[in-house]
């Protein structure tokens, strides 16, 4: 079964699979696919995180996360006066970090691939070539961005018309169907050197950008021990740093364990207030401490230590919200040693794959690689452009996360694996910036203490806190009048979050060994399977 963003993305996947291809090699096409199908997020301009369960159980994750420029420094968005300069590190060629998603996938499939490269290639050479049809939501987001499209380009992109999309509408890409070429005719040689690292290095140099041909030829994706932890009956596997998922994840469901939800009721006021208060905690933790292993010297183990993240909960109240000026990062012990679109797989042996991938925002920084055809990532406002300074998602940061060339932003994506009983349980992650972690949260929480159904737990409402701004936003309905009213009553601040809180992509291994899939109502997400 496949389940992502797109369901012409999520049929390729399928395909791949009954052909008899495993999770790795449905995930490498579906990449390759959602840059086709799902511009706004899918891509090859971009960077992502696959966390890998195999069917003999033993784990993997694959960190292609997009780098710093080498000319990148850390004031680079600041004016004279020290101020940061609006949208510049948002939109444009100056947002943009070194791609890592095509390295990512052809180590991917070095390692674990079965079927040959370029037949997980081809389909989405296909779908870009020849065109496929809107979906309604797709022809509307693409109407939207028309504005910054012709602002930010240096070249106007083939597919900007003159009139708007519409549903149903034939969309292709031909000249990133030429770059899809490249890439499975030369692998890695077809992105990062020759024709398309000239174009990408030309577009860079007609926009101001930084990336240079010496960054492209410089970048590697790396593999990285998965984060885990055991959480009451179930074994969390998700992201490392310089993803924050996989530990703000496990510190989350380390401090619901302690309380009793199930009998306090799903999103009832005594139950959404002990998430929010968690989250509060669990987001100052990760503006302060979590940032690039490689570069900062992340305390993992301290942060995962149980009796700490119990302590964490100080000052907690069941009758009152804390005020976020009264909570700071917490002080985890040091490491004893230096450590360093979502989709969701899995394939007839049983091997699990769990990929979010992203360009940031919508489209990322809007700039296509003029005559390559792809657009690039706007990754660099993941970093912190100035202590304290909050970024697109309202995150803020400090040293731990500081820009420096070469260096990865820390990211929230939280692709995520469960085992119960040491066997496969669930496949999940989501998009939504900073509200994954909440969303990956709320998912898990629903389906092993509530009792959701996969699609039920994908579909139900969600809120979110991130410890800074204070506020708890809320999906229309998610928390109903009376939990509303109860937090409000309590001192929480709360807003409408209007179009949704993250969309999520589920797999969860039925007790018959069926599959069912959680495919988000929110977009136009899809399962697939046989
Ligand atoms: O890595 C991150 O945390 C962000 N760049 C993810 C962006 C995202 O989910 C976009 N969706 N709203």
């Amino acid at each position: 079964m496949v389940v992502s963003a797109h369901p012409l993305a999520s049929q390729v996947g399928a395909e791949i699979l009954s052909r008899g291809g495993n999770a790795i090699d449905a995930a490498i096409a579906v990449q390759f696919a959602l840059a086709v199908v799902y511009p706004d997020a899918g891509n090859i301009g971009g960077g992502g995180f696959l966390v890998l369960r195999q069917k003999d159980g033993s784990v993997d994750a694959l960190d292609y996360r997009e780098k710093a420029p080498a000319a990148a420094h850390r004031d680079m968005y600041l004016d004279q006066e020290k101020n940061v300069i609006e949208d510049l590190s948002v939109k444009g060629h100056l947002a943009a970090g070194v791609p890592g998603t095509v390295d990512g996938m052809v180590k991917a499939h070095e390692k674990y691939g079965s079927m040959p490269w370029r037949d997980l290639v081809q389909p989405a050479i296909v779908l870009a070539a020849k065109g496929f049809p809107l979906t309604k939501k797709e022809a509307k987001k693409l109407n939207q961005q028309r504005a910054d499209f012709l602002k930010y380009n240096t070249q106007r992109p083939s597919f900007i018309l003159q009139h708007r999309w519409h549903e149903g509408d034939s969309l292709y890409f031909k000249d990133l169907a030429r770059t899809l070429e490249l890439i499975r005719d030369k692998g890695r040689a077809g992105f990062y050197e020759g024709p398309t690292a000239n174009l990408l290095e030309a577009e860079m140099k007609r926009g101001k950008g930084l990336i240079t041909k010496a960054d492209l030829a410089a970048y590697q994706s790396v593999w990285r021990t998965p984060i885990s932890g055991q959480v009451g009956k179930y074994r969390i596997i998700s992201m490392p740093p310089p993803s924050s998922g996989g530990i703000a994840l496990i510190q989350l469901l380390t401090i619901a364990q302690d309380y009793p939800l199930p009998a306090w009721g799903w999103n009832s006021v005594k139950s959404a207030h002990l998430m929010i208060e968690a989250e509060r905690r669990v987001y100052a933790d990760r503006a302060k401490h979590l940032g690039d292993p490689d570069f900062y010297k992340v305390p993992v183990a301290g942060l995962l230590d149980t009796a700490y993240i119990r302590r964490r909960m100080y000052g907690y109240s069941p009758g009152e919200a804390t005020d976020s000026d009264d909570v700071y990062p917490g002080i985890p012990a040091p490491p004893e040693s230096p450590h360093t679109t979502h989709y969701s797989i899995v394939d007839t042996q049983g091997n699990a794959v769990s990929v979010t991938t992203t360009l940031n925002s919508s489209f990322g920084c809007k700039v296509f690689v003029a005559g390559a055809g792809f657009l690039l990532n706007n990754e660099m406002d993941d970093f912190s452009a100035k202590p304290g300074y909050p970024n697109t998602y309202g995150l803020v940061g400090e040293e731990a996360n500081a820009i420096a060339p070469g260096k990865r932003m820390l990211s929230s994506m939280t692709p995520t694996i469960l085992e119960k009983d040491g066997k496969l349980y669930m496949v999940i992650g989501a998009m939504g910036g900073s509200t994954i972690i909440t969303t990956v949260y709320q998912i898990i929480q629903n389906v092993t203490r509530f009792g959701f159904t996969m699609q039920g737990a994908v579909s139900a409402g969600r809120f979110h806190h991130q410890w800074l701004p204070d506020w708890v936003l809320a999906e229309w309905g998610a928390l109903g009048p009376g939990t509303g009213v109860g937090l409000w009553v309590k001192g929480h601040k709360i807003a409408p979050k209007y179009g949704g809180i993250g969309r999520a992509a589920g797999i969860l291994v039925l007790p018959d060994g069926r599959l069912e899939g959680g495919a988000d109502p929110r977009g136009d997400d899809a399962a697939a399977g046989f």
